[in-house]
């Protein structure tokens, strides 16, 4: 295929794009690391190693559309039971990444967040990040949310312990928690819901990430594996979501009403 018929299948994709219903936060389930390696015969690092690379193609498609918040799943709780050196090689990675990418992600206003059990990163790692999010918390174009040690189960767990010392503490009654209380004591605190969960490598499952903030999100499933995503697949993913009917809970007659 000849680049002028690459450039004019990707201009065909970005414009079927109706820029007025961009979403604003966008969560991906990064799947399909290991399998690629596998598949050439490399080490499971090899295919995170790429993987790091289609992060920055995803930042770039949300810089792109104008998508406000992107949450990448890099690390579950049930994660550290890989072997050692699987563990110690993302850790790595993740540390490598940002010494790699800071300044460039500086630069275009990301701003870089991170949820999950921070106390259980090695200290290196937990440092580099807490500099990266201190270093980057005034930049407003779009916030890059990296989900480590983390898990959906977690999350909640972790709320409902807060509200109850609240609640032991007389700063509410049991009875005035709703929603809104509720959700200001999960980790994504201030980050809107995911209106669309991009997974790569042909699972079809939530696998213990945001449990609570997916209630309402579209769901994509491609059998790309991370490590080979493309804008084009992001494109795709958005063009998708675009054409779903959201009804919360109504009729499609009061939607379309
Ligand atoms: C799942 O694939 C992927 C992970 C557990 C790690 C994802 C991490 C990265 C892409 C590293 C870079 C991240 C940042 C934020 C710089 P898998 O290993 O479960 O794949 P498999 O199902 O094919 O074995």
């Amino acid at each position: 295929m000849d680049v002028l018929h690459i450039i004019n299948i990707k201009m065909s994709i970005e414009n079927k794009i109706d820029k007025g219903k961009i979403p604003k936060h966008v969560a991906i389930i990064m799947d399909g690391n290991g399998r690629w390696a596998k598949s050439r015969g490399k080490m499971r690092l090899a295919g995170h190693q790429e993987g790091a690379k289609s992060v920055k193609k995803a930042l770039e498609v949300c810089g792109e559309l104008g998508i406000k918040y992107l949450t990448v799943y890099a690390f579950s709780t049930e994660n550290w039971n890989r072997p050692q050196a699987e563990v110690s090689g993302l850790m790595s990675l993740l540390v490598s990444s940002i010494d790699k990418e800071f300044d460039e992600m500086n630069k275009l206003g990301i701003k870089i967040h991170v949820i999950g059990e921070l106390d259980k990163l090695p200290e290196n790692a937990k440092k580099k990040l807490l500099l990266a999010i201190e270093k980057t918390k005034n930049n407003d174009k779009l916030t890059f949310i990296v989900a480590l040690s983390y898990s959906g189960r977690w999350d909640i767990l972790n709320a409902v312990k807060s509200v109850v010392k609240d609640v032991e503490n007389n700063k509410i009654d049991a009875k005035d928690i709703d929603y809104n209380y509720f959700e200001a004591h999960l980790a994504t605190v201030g980050i809107p819901d995911p209106e669309l969960l991009i997974r790569t490598s042909g699972e079809e499952r939530i696998s213990n990430f945001l449990l609570y903030q997916l209630a309402y999100s579209e769901l994509f499933f491609t059998d790309v594996l991370w490590p080979d995503f493309s804008k084009e697949v992001f494109y795709q993913a958005i063009i998708d979501y675009q054409n779903r009917e959201r009804r919360f809970g109504k009729t499609s007659e009061q939607i379309t009403n």
